[in-house]
């Protein structure tokens, strides 16, 4: 009898396009995951409203979420692809682990410090449990890994530690989670600030590639970068922030390591290392940006999925919560 694949749930918010942080740091590995686990990859949209989000927008950014995915190359026949909406499990679970985590947890997450200072007109209290949440996502579906970038490694901390003190008090109730991040590229910066993650809430236009921008725009931002003026091609995060940054990138597009990353650049000027960088990256998203466009003129195909998978995914989520309730003592 074959064995049981182990399981594997990430996400991701349905705020904007992707980026090439989202890509190199999260998208990638779930591509070369795919075979080795049974994996469920949720457009997490229920996550994206601790912002104020127009509907019709909100409509949108979570359907080309969903669409990027397939467009990258996960295939939707082998992995469970679905909008976290579609599932009341998530919401319902929530609420029960809410109540097995404390507020002092909740009020030491990095993220949520961040986007209050961000939001002081809309501190609501979604972006205070927002965490949870996202413990329930992973725990409804006993996830052995969760491949992430380097920035949500506190929230699979605080999330197994929910999921400890759940098993503590009522069995083995939850498989224990763990957070899987790729070698290369878990925090890729911004590109106008080495110091700070690349984000698409950045105001600076140039900071940040999406895997949607055009060749030439893709170009344009990496001869843009901020680097240095210490004009030698080296990986030193604390002295180069900004080259090391670009050796990152790519690094994580052609594969090749950071010695033999110098020694290509070695003698040359910043600019040469600047347009590989631009035109790897741009190489590296042109199948994505065509066969998302394939996808974007095939509406039937992607409602169809979105529809099974949203049961195949309930499916799943339905069992853990009926376990949950059972143990609890609901009636
Ligand atoms: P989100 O939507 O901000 O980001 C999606 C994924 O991209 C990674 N990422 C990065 N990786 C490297 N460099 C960057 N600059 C960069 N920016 C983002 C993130 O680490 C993430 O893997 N809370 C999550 C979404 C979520 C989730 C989950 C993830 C909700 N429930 C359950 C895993 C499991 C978030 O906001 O990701």
């Amino acid at each position: 009898m074959a064995e049981k694949k182990k399981v594997l749930f990430s996400g991701m918010q349905a705020t904007g396009s992707l980026h090439v942080g989202n890509y190199l740091g999260a998208l990638r590995n779930w591509l070369t995951l795919s075979d080795e686990y049974e994996c469920f990859y949720s457009v997490v949209d229920l996550h994206s409203i601790t912002i104020r989000q127009d509907p019709a927008v909100l409509r949108k950014s979570s359907r080309d979420v969903l669409m990027l995915y397939i467009a990258a190359g996960l295939d939707p026949d082998k992995c469970c692809i679905y909008y976290q909406s579609h599932v009341p499990a998530h919401t319902e679970l929530a609420w029960i682990l809410g109540c097995f985590t404390y507020i002092g947890e909740l009020n030491r997450m990095s993220q949520f410090k961040d986007k209050t200072a961000k939001n002081l007109s809309n501190i609501n209290s979604g972006l205070h449990t927002y965490p949870v949440l996202q413990a329930a996502d992973i725990l409804l579906f006993q996830a052995d890994a969760v491949p992430v970038g380097r920035d949500q490694v506190q929230h699979l901390e605080l999330c197994r530690d929910i999921a400890e003190r759940f098993n503590m008090i009522y069995g083995d109730v939850f498989t224990i989670p763990a957070a899987w991040l790729g070698k290369t590229a878990a925090k890729v910066m911004s590109l106008q600030d080495p110091g700070k993650k690349m984000s698409k809430s950045d105001e600076n236009v140039n900071a940040c590639i999406f895997v949607r921008d055009e060749r030439d725009v893709i170009i344009k931002k990496c001869k843009r970068a901020v680097t240095d003026s210490l004009m030698q091609v080296k990986y030193d995060k604390e002295n180069q922030p900004g080259v090391s940054n670009l050796i990152d990138i790519y690094s994580a597009c052609t594969g090749k390591n950071t010695d033999e990353i110098e020694a290509e650049f070695a003698g040359g000027g910043y600019k040469e290392l600047k347009i590989a960088v631009g035109e790897t990256v741009a190489d590296t998203f042109e199948p994505i940006k065509k066969r998302f466009a394939e996808l974007e003129s095939d509406k039937a195909y992607v409602d169809g999925i979105i529809k099974e998978n949203a049961a195949r995914a309930a499916l799943v989520a339905n069992q853990t919560l009926q376990t949950v309730k059972e143990k609890i003592g609901f009636p």
